[in-house]
């Protein structure tokens, strides 16, 4: 029985807004991806959802906000975090900030650095949670380290089953793929994670030439070369699978007759190729599938994150 996943009544919405103020741990759904939220100005509440994910200290969180009034108050927005919040706020993009002194938020859902990751979400669930607990939320995405990342509820209790108290079910994520993270602290701002945001909308609202991550320093550590992985063996950039693999492709003409193949969009919609591929990857893992072949996939627009996804999946 999955006795953690509540609909995402009123009523649940403000059970869950009393387990954030008991210090306790709740996942959601967003617009992205599921997210496991605590307190970001309660410590103990910040080491559960570390402790739960299994993930290492030295990697922050993202702060979610109702608004950017809130962000202004936790972060230094300067003119291009401005413009970029206005233009995608609310919604999936991460601003990486400088983070003001005494902002109340605990050091521990930072890792003690001296910038802060903010984003104010679309999703209605989670901006109601937002708006009726009245702070900010540290969240990662609601799966374990490492790990495909949760884009329903049923994913969330999969792999955290009742360690959570409360999951509210919201459906599918609308993108299905997690927030574009960008470093905006100084004119070379940097794309540190491709994401439901393209470089191309980005450069649209900034005009700024958008650096490389070029992979050197690890910064935002959903940079690890693997991470987003499901059990099977992933191999990429396949034209012809082996007879071996389920095929994950898209488009009319790529299914090569191949018998397990799964189309994730017949006309070639990578938005909605994005918005399947966590959960078909995960619907593998749990028909026990051990090989997985995916398409090339066109290193343009959304197929930039998703392209990045995968590759580290195939590590
Ligand atoms: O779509 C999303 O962003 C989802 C939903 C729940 O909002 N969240 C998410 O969180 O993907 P997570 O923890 O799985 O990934 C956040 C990434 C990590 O790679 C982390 O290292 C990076 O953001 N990050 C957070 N704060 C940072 C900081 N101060 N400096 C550098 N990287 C940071
Ligand atoms: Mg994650």
């Amino acid at each position: 029985m999955k006795k953690t996943i509540y609909k995402a009544s009123n009523v649940n919405i403000n059970k869950a807004v009393d387990i954030l103020n008991e210090s306790g741990v709740i996942a959601f759904p967003t617009e992205t991806v599921y997210g496991l939220g605590g307190d970001a100005s309660c410590e103990s509440s910040i080491k559960k959802i570390y402790i739960i994910k299994n993930r290492p200290l030295h990697n922050p969180l993202i702060i979610h906000v109702a608004s950017l009034e809130e962000a202004k108050m936790i972060g230094k927005l300067n003119n291009t975090a401005m413009k970029m919040a206005k233009a995608f706020w609310p919604g999936p993009l991460t601003l990486l900030v400088e983070k003001k002194r005494n902002n109340g938020i605990t050091p521990a859902a930072t890792s003690n650095l001296d910038s802060i990751a903010i984003r104010v979400p679309s999703n209605p669930i989670i901006l109601k949670i937002l708006n009726t607990f009245g702070k900010p939320i540290a969240a990662p995405s609601a799966n374990l380290s490492g790990t495909v990342s949760a884009t329903n509820a049923s994913h969330v209790f999969d792999d955290f089953g009742d360690d959570i108290e409360m999951i509210l079910d919201g459906d599918k994520c609308a993108h299905g793929i997690e927030s574009t993270i960008v470093d905006v602290r100084s004119e070379n701002i940097q794309i540190l994670r491709e994401g439901a945001i393209t470089k191309d909308q980005i450069f649209k609202i900034t005009k700024l030439q958008l650096d490389a991550y070029d992979g050197h320093k690890i910064l935002s550590p959903g940079q690890l070369k693997k991470h987003y992985s499901p059990k099977a063996r992933v191999r990429i950039n396949v034209k012809r699978p082996n007879a071996d693999e389920y095929f994950i492709t898209f488009g009319e003409k790529n299914n090569n007759n191949h018998i397990n193949t799964i189309n994730l969009s017949s006309t070639g919609d990578m938005h909605k190729f994005a918005h399947r591929l966590y959960a078909c990857l995960r619907d593998l893992d749990s028909m026990n599938i051990k090989k997985i072949a995916i398409s090339p996939i066109p290193h343009q627009g959304i197929g930039r994150a998703i392209n990045d996804r995968i590759k580290r999946a195939s590590k």
